[in-house]
Protein backbone atom coordinates (compact mmCIF):
# COMPACT_ATOMS: atom_id res chain seq x y z
CA UNK A 1 0.00 0.00 0.00
CA UNK A 2 1.03 3.64 -0.55
CA UNK A 3 2.30 5.91 1.66
CA UNK A 4 -0.71 8.40 1.26
CA UNK A 5 -4.35 6.59 0.81
CA UNK A 6 -5.31 10.86 0.50
CA UNK A 7 -2.95 13.99 0.68
CA UNK A 8 -6.04 15.71 1.96
CA UNK A 9 -9.84 16.01 2.53
CA UNK A 10 -11.22 16.90 -0.38
CA UNK A 11 -9.67 14.80 -3.10
CA UNK A 12 -12.44 11.95 -2.61
CA UNK A 13 -16.05 13.29 -3.69
CA UNK A 14 -18.46 12.68 -1.16
CA UNK A 15 -21.51 11.27 -3.12
CA UNK A 16 -24.81 11.07 -1.07
CA UNK A 17 -24.09 14.47 0.77
CA UNK A 18 -25.90 15.30 3.86
CA UNK A 19 -27.27 13.27 6.48
CA UNK A 20 -30.13 12.06 7.65
CA UNK A 21 -31.30 13.10 11.39
CA UNK A 22 -32.50 9.70 13.12
CA UNK A 23 -36.68 10.02 13.07
CA UNK A 24 -35.67 13.42 10.69
CA UNK A 25 -37.51 14.08 7.14
CA UNK A 26 -34.68 15.62 5.06
CA UNK A 27 -34.50 14.65 1.46
CA UNK A 28 -32.99 11.54 1.06
CA UNK A 29 -29.46 11.89 -0.73
CA UNK A 30 -28.33 9.16 -3.34
CA UNK A 31 -28.25 6.42 -3.95
CA UNK A 32 -31.95 6.63 -2.56
CA UNK A 33 -32.72 9.99 -4.35
CA UNK A 34 -31.85 11.44 -7.45
CA UNK A 35 -28.23 10.70 -9.08
CA UNK A 36 -25.47 13.13 -8.81
CA UNK A 37 -25.17 15.59 -11.61
CA UNK A 38 -22.61 14.02 -14.40
CA UNK A 39 -20.30 17.29 -13.61
CA UNK A 40 -20.59 15.93 -9.74
CA UNK A 41 -19.21 12.69 -10.58
CA UNK A 42 -16.65 13.89 -12.81
CA UNK A 43 -15.34 15.81 -10.42
CA UNK A 44 -15.25 12.79 -7.83
CA UNK A 45 -13.59 10.50 -10.43
CA UNK A 46 -11.01 12.71 -11.58
CA UNK A 47 -9.91 13.84 -8.08
CA UNK A 48 -9.82 9.85 -7.21
CA UNK A 49 -7.55 9.51 -10.00
CA UNK A 50 -5.62 12.12 -9.52
CA UNK A 51 -5.29 11.00 -6.02
CA UNK A 52 -4.10 7.16 -7.37
CA UNK A 53 -1.44 8.80 -9.52
CA UNK A 54 -0.12 10.74 -6.58
CA UNK A 55 0.37 7.59 -4.58
CA UNK A 56 2.34 5.95 -7.54
CA UNK A 57 4.38 8.41 -7.70
CA UNK A 58 5.06 8.47 -4.15
CA UNK A 59 5.78 4.63 -4.44
CA UNK A 60 8.19 5.22 -7.09
CA UNK A 61 9.71 7.88 -5.46
CA UNK A 62 10.10 6.41 -2.22
CA UNK A 63 11.73 2.86 -4.32
CA UNK A 64 14.43 5.38 -5.49
CA UNK A 65 14.94 7.43 -2.67
CA UNK A 66 14.68 5.38 0.40
CA UNK A 67 13.90 7.42 3.10
CA UNK A 68 10.88 9.12 1.62
CA UNK A 69 8.13 7.47 3.36
CA UNK A 70 9.88 7.42 6.85
CA UNK A 71 10.11 11.66 6.39
CA UNK A 72 5.67 10.98 5.66
CA UNK A 73 5.71 9.84 9.37
CA UNK A 74 8.34 11.74 10.97
CA UNK A 75 6.83 15.07 13.14
CA UNK A 76 8.46 16.75 16.23
CA UNK A 77 6.14 17.71 18.81
CA UNK A 78 8.42 21.06 19.50
CA UNK A 79 7.45 22.57 15.65
CA UNK A 80 3.95 21.52 15.86
CA UNK A 81 3.74 23.55 19.47
CA UNK A 82 5.03 26.37 17.32
CA UNK A 83 2.47 26.19 15.16
CA UNK A 84 4.70 24.86 12.23
CA UNK A 85 1.66 22.60 10.77
CA UNK A 86 -1.70 23.39 9.86
CA UNK A 87 -4.61 21.20 10.40
CA UNK A 88 -4.35 19.36 6.64
CA UNK A 89 -0.37 18.95 6.75
CA UNK A 90 -1.61 16.89 9.96
CA UNK A 91 -4.32 14.96 8.40
CA UNK A 92 -1.59 13.87 5.87
CA UNK A 93 0.84 13.03 8.86
CA UNK A 94 -1.36 10.83 10.92
CA UNK A 95 -2.72 9.59 7.18
CA UNK A 96 0.34 8.53 6.17
CA UNK A 97 1.15 7.18 9.53
CA UNK A 98 -2.41 4.95 9.16
CA UNK A 99 -1.62 3.70 5.61
CA UNK A 100 2.38 2.88 6.51
CA UNK A 101 3.92 -0.49 6.73
CA UNK A 102 6.07 -0.50 9.24
CA UNK A 103 9.50 -2.35 8.72
CA UNK A 104 13.16 -2.98 10.26
CA UNK A 105 14.77 0.33 9.83
CA UNK A 106 11.11 1.83 11.63
CA UNK A 107 11.77 -0.30 14.74
CA UNK A 108 9.60 -2.80 13.66
CA UNK A 109 9.68 -5.79 16.15
CA UNK A 110 12.86 -6.26 18.44
CA UNK A 111 16.61 -7.62 17.19
CA UNK A 112 16.30 -10.38 16.03
CA UNK A 113 13.37 -9.55 13.92
CA UNK A 114 11.10 -12.42 15.34
CA UNK A 115 8.41 -12.26 12.75
CA UNK A 116 4.78 -12.20 12.64
CA UNK A 117 2.87 -14.49 15.49
CA UNK A 118 -1.30 -14.80 15.48
CA UNK A 119 -1.02 -15.00 19.40
CA UNK A 120 -0.23 -12.48 21.14
CA UNK A 121 2.91 -12.93 23.80
CA UNK A 122 1.64 -11.57 26.61
CA UNK A 123 1.66 -7.66 27.63
CA UNK A 124 4.56 -7.58 24.63
CA UNK A 125 1.33 -7.82 21.67
CA UNK A 126 2.18 -9.37 18.32
CA UNK A 127 3.77 -8.40 16.11
CA UNK A 128 0.65 -9.16 14.15
CA UNK A 129 1.64 -7.09 11.02
CA UNK A 130 2.79 -4.08 9.00
CA UNK A 131 -0.19 -1.52 9.43
CA UNK A 132 -2.87 0.19 10.80
CA UNK A 133 -4.98 -0.19 7.77
CA UNK A 134 -3.79 -4.26 7.92
CA UNK A 135 -6.68 -4.32 10.43
CA UNK A 136 -8.58 -1.41 9.73
CA UNK A 137 -10.14 -1.41 5.97
CA UNK A 138 -13.31 -3.67 5.83
CA UNK A 139 -16.04 -1.41 4.81
CA UNK A 140 -13.67 0.99 3.27
CA UNK A 141 -10.36 3.49 4.36
CA UNK A 142 -10.26 3.66 8.14
CA UNK A 143 -12.84 0.58 8.69
CA UNK A 144 -13.20 -2.49 10.51
CA UNK A 145 -11.46 -5.74 10.83
CA UNK A 146 -11.93 -8.75 9.17
CA UNK A 147 -12.34 -11.92 11.48
CA UNK A 148 -8.86 -13.10 9.98
CA UNK A 149 -7.63 -9.42 11.10
CA UNK A 150 -8.56 -10.55 14.89
CA UNK A 151 -6.58 -10.00 17.36
CA UNK A 152 -5.21 -12.34 20.01
CA UNK A 153 -4.35 -10.47 22.80
CA UNK A 154 -2.34 -11.27 25.85
CA UNK A 155 -1.43 -14.96 25.05
CA UNK A 156 1.15 -17.27 25.25
CA UNK A 157 2.39 -16.47 21.59
CA UNK A 158 1.42 -19.97 20.33
CA UNK A 159 -1.77 -21.17 20.85
CA UNK A 160 -5.27 -18.85 20.15
CA UNK A 161 -7.46 -20.32 22.93
CA UNK A 162 -4.62 -18.82 25.31
CA UNK A 163 -5.48 -15.27 24.14
CA UNK A 164 -9.24 -13.30 24.35
CA UNK A 165 -9.84 -12.50 20.55
CA UNK A 166 -10.39 -8.93 19.23
CA UNK A 167 -12.28 -7.92 16.23
CA UNK A 168 -11.08 -4.21 15.19
CA UNK A 169 -14.39 -1.48 14.80
CA UNK A 170 -14.03 1.54 12.27
CA UNK A 171 -12.05 4.49 13.31
CA UNK A 172 -14.61 6.95 11.57
CA UNK A 173 -15.78 9.96 13.77
CA UNK A 174 -13.83 9.42 16.74
CA UNK A 175 -12.83 12.77 17.69
CA UNK A 176 -16.86 12.69 18.62
CA UNK A 177 -16.22 9.59 20.43
CA UNK A 178 -12.95 11.24 22.30
CA UNK A 179 -14.61 15.04 22.90
CA UNK A 180 -18.37 13.50 24.70
CA UNK A 181 -15.92 11.13 26.74
CA UNK A 182 -14.11 14.14 28.15
CA UNK A 183 -17.20 16.34 28.44
CA UNK A 184 -18.41 13.18 30.80
CA UNK A 185 -15.77 12.83 32.90
CA UNK A 186 -15.40 16.05 33.24
CA UNK A 187 -18.93 16.63 34.60
CA UNK A 188 -18.78 13.69 36.77
CA UNK A 189 -15.87 14.85 38.19
CA UNK A 190 -17.62 18.09 39.05
CA UNK A 191 -20.13 16.02 40.93
CA UNK A 192 -17.50 14.52 42.97
CA UNK A 193 -15.89 17.82 44.03
CA UNK A 194 -18.97 19.39 44.83
CA UNK A 195 -19.93 16.36 47.32
CA UNK A 196 -16.72 16.35 48.50
CA UNK A 197 -16.94 20.23 49.51
CA UNK A 198 -20.55 19.78 51.01
CA UNK A 199 -19.12 17.16 53.05
CA UNK A 200 -16.36 18.86 54.46
CA UNK A 201 -19.12 22.05 54.85
CA UNK A 202 -21.82 19.97 56.50
CA UNK A 203 -20.03 17.77 58.31
CA UNK A 204 -22.03 14.42 57.46
CA UNK A 205 -21.42 11.58 54.67
CA UNK A 206 -23.15 13.40 51.25
CA UNK A 207 -24.12 10.82 48.45
CA UNK A 208 -24.68 12.05 45.29
CA UNK A 209 -26.21 10.09 42.21
CA UNK A 210 -24.13 10.09 39.45
CA UNK A 211 -25.03 11.27 35.58
CA UNK A 212 -23.58 12.76 32.34
CA UNK A 213 -25.55 13.31 29.10
CA UNK A 214 -28.78 11.16 30.57
CA UNK A 215 -26.14 7.99 31.23
CA UNK A 216 -26.32 7.23 35.12
CA UNK A 217 -23.12 5.86 36.62
CA UNK A 218 -24.50 4.63 39.93
CA UNK A 219 -23.48 7.23 42.85
CA UNK A 220 -20.89 8.00 45.49
CA UNK A 221 -20.78 8.73 48.88
CA UNK A 222 -18.07 11.73 49.55
CA UNK A 223 -16.56 11.65 53.65
CA UNK A 224 -15.98 15.26 55.73
CA UNK A 225 -12.56 14.13 55.90
CA UNK A 226 -12.06 14.08 51.96
CA UNK A 227 -12.17 9.97 51.43
CA UNK A 228 -14.81 8.77 48.64
CA UNK A 229 -16.79 5.52 49.07
CA UNK A 230 -17.23 4.62 45.66
CA UNK A 231 -18.33 0.82 46.37
CA UNK A 232 -21.87 1.71 44.52
CA UNK A 233 -19.90 3.52 41.18
CA UNK A 234 -20.76 1.63 37.89
CA UNK A 235 -19.86 1.17 34.38
CA UNK A 236 -16.29 3.37 35.13
CA UNK A 237 -13.59 2.64 36.31
CA UNK A 238 -13.64 4.70 40.26
CA UNK A 239 -11.49 6.97 38.55
CA UNK A 240 -14.56 8.54 37.15
CA UNK A 241 -12.29 8.80 33.85
CA UNK A 242 -15.25 7.94 30.95
CA UNK A 243 -12.68 6.15 28.38
CA UNK A 244 -14.50 5.78 25.22
CA UNK A 245 -12.62 3.27 23.00
CA UNK A 246 -11.45 -0.35 22.61
CA UNK A 247 -14.29 -2.97 23.56
CA UNK A 248 -13.82 -2.78 27.37
CA UNK A 249 -14.19 1.15 26.94
CA UNK A 250 -10.41 1.06 28.41
CA UNK A 251 -8.71 3.98 26.88
CA UNK A 252 -9.59 7.74 26.75
CA UNK A 253 -7.28 9.48 24.30
CA UNK A 254 -6.41 8.27 20.88
CA UNK A 255 -3.05 9.71 21.31
CA UNK A 256 -2.98 6.58 23.62
CA UNK A 257 -4.50 4.19 21.33
CA UNK A 258 -2.01 4.96 18.57
CA UNK A 259 0.92 4.62 21.07
CA UNK A 260 -0.52 0.87 22.41
CA UNK A 261 -1.29 -0.21 18.83
CA UNK A 262 1.80 0.33 17.35
CA UNK A 263 3.44 -1.10 20.51
CA UNK A 264 1.54 -4.22 19.90
CA UNK A 265 0.83 -4.93 16.79
CA UNK A 266 4.28 -3.78 15.44
CA UNK A 267 6.96 -3.71 18.38
CA UNK A 268 6.68 0.21 17.84
CA UNK A 269 7.99 2.85 20.43
CA UNK A 270 6.81 6.22 20.97
CA UNK A 271 9.41 8.49 22.29
CA UNK A 272 6.98 9.06 25.23
CA UNK A 273 6.97 5.93 26.34
CA UNK A 274 10.77 5.64 25.86
CA UNK A 275 10.92 8.94 28.34
CA UNK A 276 8.72 6.89 30.45
CA UNK A 277 11.23 4.01 30.32
CA UNK A 278 13.99 6.49 31.61
CA UNK A 279 12.06 7.19 35.13
CA UNK A 280 10.96 3.73 35.44
CA UNK A 281 12.19 0.87 33.36
CA UNK A 282 9.07 -0.82 32.17
CA UNK A 283 10.54 -4.22 31.39
CA UNK A 284 7.60 -6.09 30.47
CA UNK A 285 5.54 -3.76 28.02
CA UNK A 286 8.90 -2.10 26.26
CA UNK A 287 11.80 -4.57 26.66
CA UNK A 288 15.27 -4.57 28.96
CA UNK A 289 16.98 -2.15 27.10
CA UNK A 290 19.87 -1.48 28.51
CA UNK A 291 19.52 1.90 26.92
CA UNK A 292 16.63 4.34 27.60
CA UNK A 293 16.43 5.61 24.31
CA UNK A 294 16.10 1.91 22.66
CA UNK A 295 13.99 -0.30 25.34
CA UNK A 296 13.67 -2.61 22.94
CA UNK A 297 17.67 -2.67 21.63
CA UNK A 298 16.80 -2.85 17.99
CA UNK A 299 18.86 -0.40 17.31
CA UNK A 300 16.09 2.31 16.12
CA UNK A 301 15.65 5.25 18.49
CA UNK A 302 12.78 7.44 18.43
CA UNK A 303 10.69 5.01 16.49
CA UNK A 304 7.56 6.80 16.22
CA UNK A 305 7.75 10.85 17.79
CA UNK A 306 4.90 12.33 19.85
CA UNK A 307 4.44 14.80 17.54
CA UNK A 308 2.87 11.50 15.10
CA UNK A 309 0.26 10.27 17.97
CA UNK A 310 -0.74 14.19 18.27
CA UNK A 311 -1.06 13.73 13.98
CA UNK A 312 -2.62 10.39 14.12
CA UNK A 313 -4.74 11.42 17.39
CA UNK A 314 -6.12 14.80 15.12
CA UNK A 315 -6.18 12.85 11.70
CA UNK A 316 -8.78 10.01 13.49
CA UNK A 317 -10.86 13.19 14.70
CA UNK A 318 -11.03 14.75 11.04
CA UNK A 319 -11.75 11.47 9.58
CA UNK A 320 -15.73 11.57 8.23
CA UNK A 321 -18.66 10.92 10.88
CA UNK A 322 -20.58 7.78 9.64
CA UNK A 323 -24.26 8.31 8.54
CA UNK A 324 -28.03 6.81 8.55
CA UNK A 325 -28.91 6.30 4.94
CA UNK A 326 -32.29 5.41 5.12
CA UNK A 327 -33.51 3.00 2.03
CA UNK A 328 -35.74 4.82 -0.90
CA UNK A 329 -37.96 2.22 -1.73
CA UNK A 330 -41.19 3.44 0.14
CA UNK A 331 -42.50 -0.17 1.26
CA UNK A 332 -38.63 -0.47 2.60
CA UNK A 333 -39.20 2.85 4.07
CA UNK A 334 -42.07 1.92 5.85
CA UNK A 335 -40.33 -0.50 7.72
CA UNK A 336 -37.21 1.46 8.05
CA UNK A 337 -39.39 3.42 10.41
CA UNK A 338 -41.13 0.85 12.08
CA UNK A 339 -37.82 -0.66 12.83
CA UNK A 340 -36.67 2.37 14.67
CA UNK A 341 -39.55 2.08 16.36
CA UNK A 342 -38.70 -1.27 17.36
CA UNK A 343 -35.40 -0.35 18.26
CA UNK A 344 -36.53 1.71 21.00
CA UNK A 345 -39.43 -0.28 22.06
CA UNK A 346 -37.58 -3.81 22.34
CA UNK A 347 -35.15 -1.48 24.82
CA UNK A 348 -32.17 -1.24 22.50
CA UNK A 349 -31.96 2.30 22.88
CA UNK A 350 -31.30 2.22 27.11
CA UNK A 351 -27.40 1.11 26.26
CA UNK A 352 -27.29 2.40 22.67
CA UNK A 353 -28.37 5.99 23.08
CA UNK A 354 -29.32 6.88 19.21
CA UNK A 355 -28.06 10.34 20.54
CA UNK A 356 -25.59 11.87 22.93
CA UNK A 357 -24.76 15.74 23.04
CA UNK A 358 -22.02 17.17 22.97
CA UNK A 359 -21.70 20.52 24.19
CA UNK A 360 -18.42 22.29 22.80
CA UNK A 361 -17.69 21.44 19.30
CA UNK A 362 -13.98 22.51 19.74
CA UNK A 363 -11.49 19.81 20.68
CA UNK A 364 -7.90 19.93 21.73
CA UNK A 365 -5.11 17.34 21.63
CA UNK A 366 -2.77 18.25 24.27
CA UNK A 367 0.98 17.30 23.71
CA UNK A 368 2.39 14.63 26.74
CA UNK A 369 5.72 16.25 27.75
CA UNK A 370 6.54 19.41 26.12
CA UNK A 371 4.11 22.03 27.75
CA UNK A 372 3.26 23.42 24.36
CA UNK A 373 -0.23 24.71 23.67
CA UNK A 374 -2.94 22.33 22.27
CA UNK A 375 -3.83 21.37 18.74
CA UNK A 376 -7.58 23.05 18.20
CA UNK A 377 -9.81 21.94 15.83
CA UNK A 378 -14.22 22.88 15.46
CA UNK A 379 -15.65 19.16 15.19
CA UNK A 380 -18.24 20.25 13.27
CA UNK A 381 -15.99 22.12 10.41
CA UNK A 382 -12.84 20.86 10.44
CA UNK A 383 -12.12 17.82 8.35
CA UNK A 384 -13.32 15.02 6.03
CA UNK A 385 -17.20 15.31 5.02
CA UNK A 386 -19.48 14.76 6.36
CA UNK A 387 -18.84 16.23 9.89
CA UNK A 388 -21.85 15.14 11.48
CA UNK A 389 -23.89 17.83 14.74
CA UNK A 390 -23.59 18.43 17.91
CA UNK A 391 -26.38 15.60 18.97
CA UNK A 392 -23.72 12.99 18.26
CA UNK A 393 -26.02 9.84 16.41
CA UNK A 394 -23.44 7.36 18.32
CA UNK A 395 -25.91 4.80 19.43
CA UNK A 396 -24.03 4.35 22.90
CA UNK A 397 -23.88 5.57 26.35
CA UNK A 398 -20.38 4.92 26.64
CA UNK A 399 -20.59 3.15 29.89
CA UNK A 400 -19.54 -0.58 30.81
CA UNK A 401 -22.55 -3.06 31.07
CA UNK A 402 -22.29 -6.57 32.21
CA UNK A 403 -22.89 -9.05 29.25
CA UNK A 404 -22.81 -12.30 30.89
CA UNK A 405 -21.01 -15.49 31.17
CA UNK A 406 -21.88 -16.40 27.53
CA UNK A 407 -20.43 -13.24 25.75
CA UNK A 408 -17.62 -12.95 28.43
CA UNK A 409 -13.90 -13.05 27.20
CA UNK A 410 -11.98 -16.67 28.05
CA UNK A 411 -9.60 -14.94 30.28
CA UNK A 412 -8.71 -11.79 32.64
CA UNK A 413 -7.94 -9.31 30.32
CA UNK A 414 -4.94 -6.48 31.19
CA UNK A 415 -7.49 -3.52 32.69
CA UNK A 416 -8.93 -5.29 35.72
CA UNK A 417 -12.83 -5.07 33.95
CA UNK A 418 -14.63 -8.12 34.63
CA UNK A 419 -14.50 -10.62 31.81
CA UNK A 420 -18.36 -10.02 30.72
CA UNK A 421 -18.32 -6.60 31.12
CA UNK A 422 -18.27 -4.55 27.76
CA UNK A 423 -18.79 -0.92 26.74
CA UNK A 424 -22.49 -0.07 24.59
CA UNK A 425 -21.00 -0.54 21.18
CA UNK A 426 -21.29 2.44 19.19
CA UNK A 427 -23.16 1.12 16.34
CA UNK A 428 -22.77 4.04 14.07
CA UNK A 429 -21.42 2.75 10.79
CA UNK A 430 -22.53 -0.54 11.76
CA UNK A 431 -23.72 -1.85 8.53
CA UNK A 432 -20.23 -1.31 7.13
CA UNK A 433 -18.44 -3.40 9.75
CA UNK A 434 -19.32 -7.29 9.90
CA UNK A 435 -18.52 -9.71 11.64
CA UNK A 436 -20.14 -8.37 15.04
CA UNK A 437 -19.13 -8.43 18.40
CA UNK A 438 -15.80 -8.16 20.46
CA UNK A 439 -14.70 -11.06 18.90
CA UNK A 440 -16.15 -11.07 15.40
CA UNK A 441 -18.30 -14.29 16.41
CA UNK A 442 -21.83 -12.61 14.71
CA UNK A 443 -21.52 -12.71 11.30
CA UNK A 444 -24.76 -10.94 10.91
CA UNK A 445 -26.54 -8.45 12.94
CA UNK A 446 -29.18 -10.55 14.01
CA UNK A 447 -26.86 -13.05 15.60
CA UNK A 448 -25.16 -10.32 17.42
CA UNK A 449 -28.41 -9.32 18.98
CA UNK A 450 -29.11 -12.89 20.30
CA UNK A 451 -25.55 -13.46 21.46
CA UNK A 452 -26.84 -10.65 23.99
CA UNK A 453 -26.67 -11.78 27.75
CA UNK A 454 -26.86 -10.34 31.11
CA UNK A 455 -27.97 -6.66 31.56
CA UNK A 456 -29.00 -6.99 27.92
CA UNK A 457 -30.99 -10.39 28.24
CA UNK A 458 -33.96 -8.74 28.82
CA UNK A 459 -33.76 -6.58 25.21
CA UNK A 460 -32.52 -9.50 23.75
CA UNK A 461 -35.44 -11.90 24.82
CA UNK A 462 -38.06 -8.88 24.04
CA UNK A 463 -36.35 -9.05 20.45
CA UNK A 464 -37.18 -13.05 20.20
CA UNK A 465 -40.52 -12.50 21.40
CA UNK A 466 -41.39 -9.67 18.43
CA UNK A 467 -42.90 -11.00 15.59
CA UNK A 468 -40.71 -12.07 12.71
CA UNK A 469 -41.77 -9.06 10.80
CA UNK A 470 -40.58 -6.43 12.96
CA UNK A 471 -37.56 -8.46 13.84
CA UNK A 472 -37.08 -7.89 10.23
CA UNK A 473 -37.98 -4.59 10.32
CA UNK A 474 -35.60 -3.96 12.74
CA UNK A 475 -32.52 -4.87 10.85
CA UNK A 476 -33.84 -3.05 8.16
CA UNK A 477 -33.38 -0.09 10.35
CA UNK A 478 -29.61 -1.15 11.84
CA UNK A 479 -28.25 -1.55 7.96
CA UNK A 480 -28.93 2.32 7.63
CA UNK A 481 -26.74 3.17 10.45
CA UNK A 482 -23.68 3.14 7.61
CA UNK A 483 -21.08 5.41 6.15
CA UNK A 484 -21.12 7.14 3.03
CA UNK A 485 -20.18 6.21 -0.19
CA UNK A 486 -17.37 7.55 -2.27
CA UNK A 487 -15.18 7.26 -5.25
CA UNK A 488 -12.08 5.77 -4.58
CA UNK A 489 -9.48 4.11 -7.15
CA UNK A 490 -8.33 0.62 -6.65
CA UNK A 491 -4.83 0.04 -7.67
C1 LIG B 1 -3.76 -6.56 14.26
C2 LIG B 1 -4.88 -5.70 13.89
C3 LIG B 1 -4.82 -4.22 14.23
C4 LIG B 1 -3.87 -3.30 13.88
C5 LIG B 1 -2.60 -3.53 13.11
C6 LIG B 1 -4.32 -2.03 14.39
N1 LIG B 1 -5.52 -2.18 15.03
FE1 LIG B 1 -6.63 -0.71 15.85
N2 LIG B 1 -7.89 -2.10 16.60
C7 LIG B 1 -7.78 -3.44 16.42
C8 LIG B 1 -8.64 -4.13 17.35
C9 LIG B 1 -8.81 -5.64 17.46
C10 LIG B 1 -9.30 -3.14 18.11
C11 LIG B 1 -10.21 -3.35 19.31
C12 LIG B 1 -9.23 -3.48 20.47
C13 LIG B 1 -9.81 -3.72 21.82
O1 LIG B 1 -10.97 -3.46 22.05
O2 LIG B 1 -9.08 -4.19 22.71
C14 LIG B 1 -8.81 -1.86 17.59
C15 LIG B 1 -9.25 -0.63 18.05
C16 LIG B 1 -8.74 0.59 17.62
C17 LIG B 1 -9.22 1.87 18.07
C18 LIG B 1 -10.39 2.12 19.01
C19 LIG B 1 -11.67 2.27 18.21
C20 LIG B 1 -12.92 2.26 19.06
O3 LIG B 1 -13.95 2.77 18.60
O4 LIG B 1 -12.91 1.74 20.19
C21 LIG B 1 -8.41 2.81 17.51
C22 LIG B 1 -8.50 4.31 17.69
C23 LIG B 1 -7.43 2.10 16.71
N3 LIG B 1 -7.67 0.76 16.79
C24 LIG B 1 -6.42 2.71 16.01
C25 LIG B 1 -5.36 2.00 15.43
C26 LIG B 1 -4.14 2.63 14.94
C27 LIG B 1 -3.85 4.11 14.93
C28 LIG B 1 -3.35 1.61 14.48
C29 LIG B 1 -1.94 1.71 13.93
C30 LIG B 1 -0.97 2.37 14.79
C31 LIG B 1 -4.08 0.38 14.67
N4 LIG B 1 -5.29 0.65 15.26
C32 LIG B 1 -3.61 -0.86 14.28
C33 LIG B 1 -6.97 -4.08 15.51
C34 LIG B 1 -5.85 -3.51 14.96
C1 LIG C 1 -27.37 -3.53 28.57
C2 LIG C 1 -26.92 -2.75 27.44
C3 LIG C 1 -27.32 -3.18 26.04
C4 LIG C 1 -28.60 -3.36 25.53
C5 LIG C 1 -29.91 -3.21 26.26
C6 LIG C 1 -28.42 -3.71 24.15
N1 LIG C 1 -27.09 -3.74 23.83
FE1 LIG C 1 -26.31 -4.10 22.00
N2 LIG C 1 -24.46 -4.11 22.78
C7 LIG C 1 -24.14 -3.83 24.10
C8 LIG C 1 -22.74 -4.10 24.32
C9 LIG C 1 -22.01 -3.94 25.64
C10 LIG C 1 -22.22 -4.57 23.10
C11 LIG C 1 -20.81 -5.09 22.83
C12 LIG C 1 -20.81 -6.54 23.29
C13 LIG C 1 -19.66 -7.38 22.82
O1 LIG C 1 -19.09 -7.13 21.79
O2 LIG C 1 -19.33 -8.36 23.48
C14 LIG C 1 -23.33 -4.53 22.15
C15 LIG C 1 -23.21 -4.88 20.81
C16 LIG C 1 -24.24 -4.78 19.89
C17 LIG C 1 -24.12 -5.05 18.48
C18 LIG C 1 -22.83 -5.42 17.76
C19 LIG C 1 -22.08 -4.18 17.39
C20 LIG C 1 -20.80 -4.44 16.65
O3 LIG C 1 -20.24 -3.47 16.11
O4 LIG C 1 -20.30 -5.56 16.64
C21 LIG C 1 -25.36 -4.86 17.92
C22 LIG C 1 -25.73 -5.01 16.47
C23 LIG C 1 -26.25 -4.51 18.99
N3 LIG C 1 -25.53 -4.46 20.17
C24 LIG C 1 -27.59 -4.25 18.83
C25 LIG C 1 -28.49 -4.19 19.88
C26 LIG C 1 -29.93 -4.22 19.72
C27 LIG C 1 -30.65 -4.26 18.41
C28 LIG C 1 -30.45 -4.20 20.97
C29 LIG C 1 -31.90 -4.32 21.35
C30 LIG C 1 -32.55 -5.56 20.99
C31 LIG C 1 -29.34 -4.11 21.91
N4 LIG C 1 -28.17 -4.13 21.22
C32 LIG C 1 -29.46 -3.99 23.29
C33 LIG C 1 -25.01 -3.38 25.07
C34 LIG C 1 -26.40 -3.43 24.96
Amino acid sequence: MSAFRRFGFALVLPLAAGLLAAGGEEPIPWPHGDAPSSADLDEGVGAALSLATLERVEEFLEAAEKGEDREHIFALQTNIDLGAYDLERLFAFGDALFAHEFRGEDGFGDRPLPGLSRVHSGVRGGLDTYSCAGCHSVGGPDGAGAPTQNAFLLGDGDRASSANQRNAPHVLGLGFVQALGAEMTFELGQTRTNALAKAADTGADVTVPLESKGVSFGSLTAHPDGSLDTSAVVGVDRDLVVKPFGWKGEIARLRRFTEDAARIHFGVQSHVLALGWQVEPDVPHLGAGPNWWDPDNDGVQREIEEGILTATAVYMAMLETPVILPPHDPGLRARWSNGMAVFEEAGCASCHHPELPLANVRWDEWPDTTGGPPVELNLMRDGEKPRGTSLVKLYSDLRRHDMGEELADPHDGAFDIPRSVFLTRPLWGLAETAPYLHDGRAATIPEAILAHGGEAAAARDAFRALDPEDQKDLHVFLLSLTREPKVHVLQ
